[in-house]
C-alpha cells in the first residue's frame, strides 16, 4: 500500500551524502536497487539520479517494526527514509561515491510499489534493446543512461549560454512548414482546413533562417528538431535535433572561428578535454585522396595510395580495365597484417562488396621479401615490387588493393580503412580529433535522376575563382560549403549562401530547374532576396550525434530518451499507428494500401 509524503522533505539526494554528513538526520527519496536479508540485519540500496545510498537496519538496533518493513522491500519499490548518517561499521565500498557512509534509519515509508521489472535497472545492462526500448521509462533509470541525457541538458545550456553571449538571437521556426530542399524524404501532415494539402515537418530550419537573415535579426541561433524520413542507421534517426545558426555579413573563416570557440568551451567545460585550436582543415579533394571519405577518422594512417600511374602497364586485366574507363587504382596498407588467414580476407572481400566494389586485390610481403598475392601471375617480379615500393610495403605488410571508378574506391576502400582500424583497435577511444572539412565539389551527378544535384542544398555559394565553370563544366565547381568531423564522423555541416540573382538563376540552371519550378518551390526566398539580402552564412550540428561522440556511445538512441528503432517506429507507444475512420473522414484522406 501506498504510503503518503506527508510531513516528509528531501533533504539530500541519495548520491550527494558524504562522511561530511555524518551524525546529520537526513531523508532520502528514491527507488529500491537491492534488498540483502542477512537474518537480523538488513540492507537497503536506494537509488535516484544521483547515485545510491546503504540503509542499514539491526535487530536490537532499529526499531522491530522498521525492520520488517525493510526485509519486505522489493526492487523497485519507491521509499523516503529518514535517518542519521553514520560510518560504515561493515567493509567500506570505493565503488560507489556513498561507499564509506551508510543511514540508520528511524523513519522508513513505502511511496509506491513496483511490479518486479523485466530487467534488472543497472549498468552497462545486457538486455536486448528490443526490450529496454519497449520498457524505456525503466531503461531510462538506468544510470549510463541517465548520464547520456544529463550530459545533453549541460551541452543544450551551455551552447544557449555561448552563442547568447555571442549575440546570437533564438528564434523559433514553424514545425507545419512548406517542404525543404535538403534532400531526403518530408513527413507530411494533413491539412483539415485544406483537404488535400500538406505541410511538411522541416528537415532543418534552413529557408527560414535565411529569411531572418532579410530581416536583420543578424545572427540567429536555435536548438531545432528536424525530421527526415531516410533509412535509419546507427547514427541517424527520423527525428533529431540540430544546433542551427546564420550570420550575416560573414564569410568561411568568420564562421568557423566562432564555432572552434564554441567547441573548445563546450569540450572543455563538459569534459574537461582541451580542443587545440585552430582545428585543422583539409580540402574535400585531399580528404578523398588520402581517406576516401569526406569524414575522415585522422587518429590513425593507414591513408589510401593511388597506385594508377604505377599499374597501368600491366597485365592484370582487373587493374588495367578500371584504368582504360577512366578509373583509378589504389591501396591501402594494413602494417603487419601479411599472416592474415585467407579466410578473413575473403571477409574483407565481402565487406567492400556492400560500397560497390567488384572485389579486393591482395598482396601480402613476407618476411623474405617474396609477395603472396591473388594477382602475382600477372605482374612481372619488377611490376610487383614496383608496386609493393609505391606502397612503402615491408615485410610482414598486407596489400589491399580496388580497382573501379574513383567513387567506388574511395567509398570501399574508405570504409574497408575504418573497419580494419575497429578489428585492430587502431584508435585512441580518448582522442578527440577534430578536422573541417572544405571546397565541397557543388554538384553530384545523380545517376537516378540524371541530373545534378547540389551536394548540400541549391542556395550554396559556389567558391568566385570556379563561378566560370558554373556553364562549361559545373562537375568541377567548388562551393563555399564546409563540414566539422569528429573521429570520422560528421557533426555538422554549412555553407556560406548565394545571394545573387544571377548566381542563384545559374545554380537552379544547373540543376536542371526551369524559373517556374524554382519560383513555385522557393518564390518566397526569392523574392526576399530582393528586397535586400545581408551576404549570410550559416552551420548546423547534429547535437544527437555531437552527444553521442562526447558520452563514448555507440548509438545515436542512447543518447535520446525514446528514440525510433530501425523500422522508424517506437517500440514502447507503438506508434505510428493507423488513424480511425473518423480522423481520416475529417482529413478527406481514404488509405488505398494496407500494411499487411
Ligand atoms: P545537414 O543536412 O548537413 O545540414 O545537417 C546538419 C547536421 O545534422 C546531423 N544530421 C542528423 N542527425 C541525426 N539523424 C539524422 N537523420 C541526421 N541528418 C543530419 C548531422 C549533420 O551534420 N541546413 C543545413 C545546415 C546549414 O547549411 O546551415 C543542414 O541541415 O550531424
Ligand atoms: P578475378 O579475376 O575476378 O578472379 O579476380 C582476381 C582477384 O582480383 C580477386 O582477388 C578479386 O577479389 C580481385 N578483384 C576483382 N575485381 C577487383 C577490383 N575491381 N578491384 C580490386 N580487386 C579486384
Amino acid at each position: 500500500m501506498a504510503e503518503s509524503m506527508q510531513g516528509l522533505k528531501r533533504t539530500h539526494r541519495c548520491g550527494e551524502l558524504s562522511a561530511v554528513n555524518i551524525g546529520e538526520t537526513v531523508t532520502v527519496m528514491g527507488w529500491v536497487q537491492k534488498n540483502r536479508n542477512k537474518g537480523g540485519l538488513v540492507f537497503v540500496d536506494v537509488r535516484d539520479r544521483s547515485g545510491l545510498i546503504q540503509i542499514v537496519c539491526e535487530e536490537g538496533k532499529t526499531d522491530p517494526a522498521l525492520l520488517e518493513k525493510a526485509a519486505g522491500l522489493r526492487s523497485e519499490y519507491v521509499v523516503a527514509v529518514t535517518g542519521e548518517v553514520a560510518k560504515r561499521s561493515g567493509a567500506v565500498n570505493d565503488k560507489i561515491a556513498t561507499g564509506e557512509i551508510e543511514i540508520l534509519p528511524m523513519e522508513l515509508r513505502i511511496l509506491s510499489e513496483a511490479l518486479t521489472p523485466p530487467f534488472p535497472v543497472e549498468e552497462n545492462s545486457r538486455t536486448k534493446e528490443e526490450v529496454r526500448l519497449k520498457y524505456r521509462y525503466l531503461d531510462l533509470r538506468r544510470p549510463d543512461l541517465q548520464r547520456n541525457l544529463i550530459m545533453k541538458s549541460r551541452v543544450m545550456t551551455l551552447t544557449r549560454q555561448f552563442f547568447a553571449e555571442e549575440g546570437f538571437i533564438e528564434v523559433e521556426t514553424p514545425m507545419l512548414g512548406k517542404t525543404t530542399p535538403e534532400g531526403a524524404r518530408d513527413y507530411l501532415v494533413p491539412s483539415r482546413i485544406h483537404p488535400g494539402s500538406f505541410y511538411g515537418l522541416p528537415q532543418s530550419p534552413q529557408l527560414y533562417k535565411q529569411l531572418l537573415m532579410c530581416s536583420g535579426f543578424d545572427r540567429y541561433i536555435q536548438i531545432a528538431r528536424c525530421f527526415r524520413d531516410e533509412d535509419l542507421r546507427a547514427d541517424r534517426q527520423p527525428e533529431f535535433t540540430q544546433i542551427d545558426m546564420e550570420l550575416s555579413f560573414v564569410d568561411v573563416d568568420d564562421v568557423i572561428e566562432v564555432n572552434e570557440r564554441y567547441l573548445a568551451r563546450l569540450f572543455r567545460e563538459v569534459l574537461d578535454v582541451e580542443v587545440t585550436l585552430p582545428v585543422q582543415r583539409m580540402t574535400w579533394q585531399e580528404a578523398m585522396d588520402r581517406f576516401g571519405s569526406d569524414k575522415p577518422d585522422l587518429r590513425f594512417g593507414m591513408e589510401l595510395k593511388d597506385v594508377t600511374d604505377v599499374v597501368r602497364g600491366c597485365g592484370f586485366g582487373v587493374f588495367t580495365g578500371a584504368v582504360e574507363n577512366g578509373g583509378s587504382v589504389r591501396g591501402i596498407n594494413v602494417k603487419g597484417q601479411g599472416g592474415m588467414p585467407r579466410k578473413k580476407i575473403d571477409k574483407l572481400i565481402a565487406f567492400v562488396k556492400d560500397y560497390g566494389a567488384k572485389g579486393l586485390a591482395y598482396a601480402a610481403v613476407q618476411e623474405d621479401g617474396a609477395v603472396k598475392s591473388s594477382f602475382a601471375k600477372f605482374l612481372s617480379e619488377d611490376e610487383m615490387g614496383a608496386l609493393v615500393k609505391a606502397m612503402d610495403g615491408e615485410p610482414g605488410d598486407l596489400l589491399l588493393f580496388a580497382a573501379d571508378k574513383d567513387k567506388v574506391v574511395w567509398d570501399s576502400l574508405g570504409a574497408l580503412r575504418v573497419e580494419l582500424a575497429k578489428q585492430l583497435e587502431l584508435s585512441d577511444r580518448d582522442e578527440y580529433r577534430f578536422v573541417w572539412i572544405t571546397e565541397f565539389p557543388l554538384l553530384e551527378w545523380s545517376e537516378e535522376q540524371n541530373r545534378y544535384v547540389a551536394m548540400h542544398h541549391p542556395f550554396t555559394m559556389p567558391m568566385e575563382e570556379d563561378l566560370p565553370l558554373l556553364d562549361s563544366d559545373p562537375g568541377k565547381v567548388r562551393a563555399k560549403a564546409y563540414d566539422i568531423v569528429l573521429n570520422g564522423n560528421e557533426i555538422g555541416g554549412g555553407s556560406v549562401r548565394i545571394f545573387q540573382d544571377d548566381v542563384q538563376e545559374k545554380m537552379f540552371e544547373a540543376l536542371g530547374f526551369t524559373k517556374e519550378q524554382a519560383h513555385s518551390q522557393f518564390g518566397f526566398l526569392l523574392d526576399a532576396f530582393r528586397y535586400g539580402v545581408p551576404p549570410h552564412a550559416g552551420l548546423a550540428y547534429g547535437l544527437d550525434r555531437l552527444v553521442m561522440l562526447m558520452a563514448k556511445q555507440d548509438s545515436i538512441r542512447d543518447v535520446i530518451a525514446f528514440p525510433k528503432i530501425k523500422d522508424a517506429s517506437c517500440l514502447m507507444t507503438e506508434a505510428p499507428t493507423p488513424a480511425d475512420k473518423k480522423q481520416l473522414e475529417e482529413l478527406g484522406l481514404e488509405i488505398a494500401v494496407q500494411e499487411d
